[in-house]
C-alpha cells in the first residue's frame, strides 16, 4: 500500500493481509494474531501519511460490499420507523442514525448453499473460495466489534489496551466458535464466528461519543458464516484432529457445482421492528449467465472490487480509506448488476426463539439480542 501510493499508481485490496508466516507464527500471543492488529496497522499508516493518493482497504464482499449493505439497511430501515431526518452525510451522523434507530448489533449473516456434484473426499479441505483464506481467518482468535448493550462477556474474551477499542477477541479459534444468526433462505441458523476485518471497521464507524469522547452508542458486530455444507464438514474433519490441516484444498469451480445460492447480507437487530436482513441472493445458475468461469461467492467478491476501483479512479486524491467510508450509493449503482436479487426482509426470529428447550440453558431472557444468547457454548 506504502509502495503503490509512493510510485503514484492506486491501491485496493480485499484484506489487510500480513506477510507470510503471520497467521501460524506461534511465538506471537493471540492478540498480536488478531484483525485488530492489522488493522491498526493500516490506521497507523493513515496517521502517518494522511490523504494522498486513493488505497482502498479491505473491499471485497466482506469485508467491503457488506458495509454498503449497512447503509442501505439504515436507510430502509429509517423509512420504514418514520425517522424524519434526512440522510446522514458525516460519519458522526451515521453513528447518531444506527443509535436512534436502536440497532444493537449487525451480523454479516451469510448461508452459502451451493452444492457440489461429487461429495467432498476423506483428508481434503473444500470451499467456494480460497481455502487458504478461509483456514488463516479461521485459525485466528475469534472478534467482534463490541456493542455498548452488551451485559456479559466470554471468560475468554481479550480486551485491547491500544487503538480504537471498537473490538474485543475470544481466546479461541473463528472456526470453532459458532453463533445463532439468521438468512431469509434457511431462516434460523448457526454460524462461524470468524474475525472479520469488517466485524471491527463497522463497529468503529458506527459508535457514537458525547462531547467528552466517551463512548455512548456502538454496535455489536461479526460474522455468522455457515459456509458450502462441503466446507463444514471439512472444518469438522479439522477440529476434530486438534486443527491438523488436510494436505490437500481444493476451491469448488463453477462447474463443479450442482446449484445453490450465496446468500450474503447484514442483519441489523434490537430494534422495533426486531430485526432486518438485507443483502444479495446470488445463485450459481445467475453467475454463469452473466460472469462465466467464476461461482457465485466469487462474483460478489469481484464484482466489489470492480466497484472499489470505479471509486478510485472517480475519487483519487482521498488517501487510505475503507469501505464503511466510501460512497455507498456509487458502489452498490457499480456493483449491483452482479449481485442477483437485492432483497431486505424483516423476521420476528430472536436468538431466544424456541429456548430453551429439553435442557436447561443460561440465557438472557430480559433483552434476545445478549451476545450471551447469541453465541453457542
Ligand atoms: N473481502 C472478501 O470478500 C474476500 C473474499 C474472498 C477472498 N478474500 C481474500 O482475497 C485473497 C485472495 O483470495 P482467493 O480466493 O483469490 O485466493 P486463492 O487461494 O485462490 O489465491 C491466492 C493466490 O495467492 C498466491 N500466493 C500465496 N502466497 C503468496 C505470496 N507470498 N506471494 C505471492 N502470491 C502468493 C497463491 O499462489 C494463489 O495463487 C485472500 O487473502 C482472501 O482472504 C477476500
Amino acid at each position: 500500500m506504502r509502495f503503490c501510493r509512493e510510485i503514484g499508481a492506486l491501491y485496493i485490496d480485499t484484506v489487510a493481509e500480513p506477510w507470510l508466516g503471520f497467521y501460524f507464527d506461534d511465538k506471537m500471543d493471540n492478540e498480536q494474531r488478531t484483525n485488530y492488529a492489522l488493522r491498526e496497522a493500516v490506521l497507523e499508516e493513515r496517521r502517518r501519511a494522511p490523504g494522498g493518493l486513493t488505497a482502498v482497504s479491505c473491499c471485497g464482499a466482506n469485508p467491503g460490499m457488506v458495509s454498503w449493505f449497512v447503509k442501505r439497511a439504515l436507510v430502509n430501515l429509517a423509512a420504514d420507523l418514520n425517522d424524519s431526518h434526512p440522510e446522514p452525510k458525516t460519519r458522526e451522523e451515521w453513528a447518531a442514525l444506527a443509535m436512534r434507530l436502536g440497532v444493537k448489533g449487525i451480523h454479516i449473516a451469510e448461508r452459502d448453499t451451493q452444492r457440489a456434484i461429487h461429495p467432498k473426499q476423506r483428508d481434503v479441505f473444500v470451499n467456494t473460495w480460497s481455502v487458504e483464506g478461509f483456514l488463516s481467518e479461521g485459525m485466528q482468535p475469534a472478534e467482534l466489534g463490541w456493542g455498548t448493550h452488551e451485559k456479559w462477556k466470554p471468560d475468554n474474551a481479550g480486551e485491547h489496551k491500544t487503538g480504537c477499542g471498537a473490538a474485543i477477541y475470544l481466546n479461541q479459534p473463528g472456526a470453532n466458535t459458532r453463533v445463532r444468526s439468521w438468512c431469509p433462505t434457511p431462516g434460523a441458523q448457526y454460524g462461524f464466528l470468524v474475525t472479520h476485518n469488517e466485524a471491527i471497521s463497522i463497529a468503529d464507524y458506527f459508535t457514537a461519543r458525547d462531547a467528552g469522547g466517551n463512548v455512548v452508542y456502538r454496535p455489536t458486530c461479526h460474522y455468522a458464516y455457515h459456509p458450502a455444507d462441503d466446507a463444514v464438514l471439512s472444518l469438522h474433519e479439522l477440529f476434530g484432529r486438534a486443527g491438523r490441516i488436510q494436505p490437500a484444498h481444493h476451491i469448488l469451480t463453477e462447474h463443479e457445482i450442482e446449484d445453490g445460492v450465496d446468500e450474503l447480507g447484514v442483519l441489523l437487530y434490537g430494534h422495533a421492528n426486531n430485526a432486518y436482513w438485507y443483502g444479495s441472493q446470488l445463485s450459481i445458475e445467475e453467475t454463469r449467465r452473466i460472469a462465466p468461469y467464476q461461482n457465485a461467492t466469487g462474483l460478489q467478491v469481484t464484482s466489489a472490487i470492480l466497484a472499489g476501483m470505479v471509486y478510485a479512479l472517480e475519487n483519487p486524491n482521498v488517501g487510505i480509506v475503507e469501505a464503511d467510508e466510501m460512497d455507498f450509493r456509487r458502489c452498490l449503482e457499480v456493483q449491483s448488476p452482479y449481485l442477483g436479487p437485492l432483497v431486505g426482509r424483516y423476521t420476528d426470529w430472536t436468538p431466544l426463539t424456541d429456548r430453551p428447550g429439553f435442557f436447561p440453558e443460561d440465557i438472557d431472557e430480559s433483552d434476545p439480542w445478549q451476545f450471551r444468547n447469541i453465541l453457542v457454548r
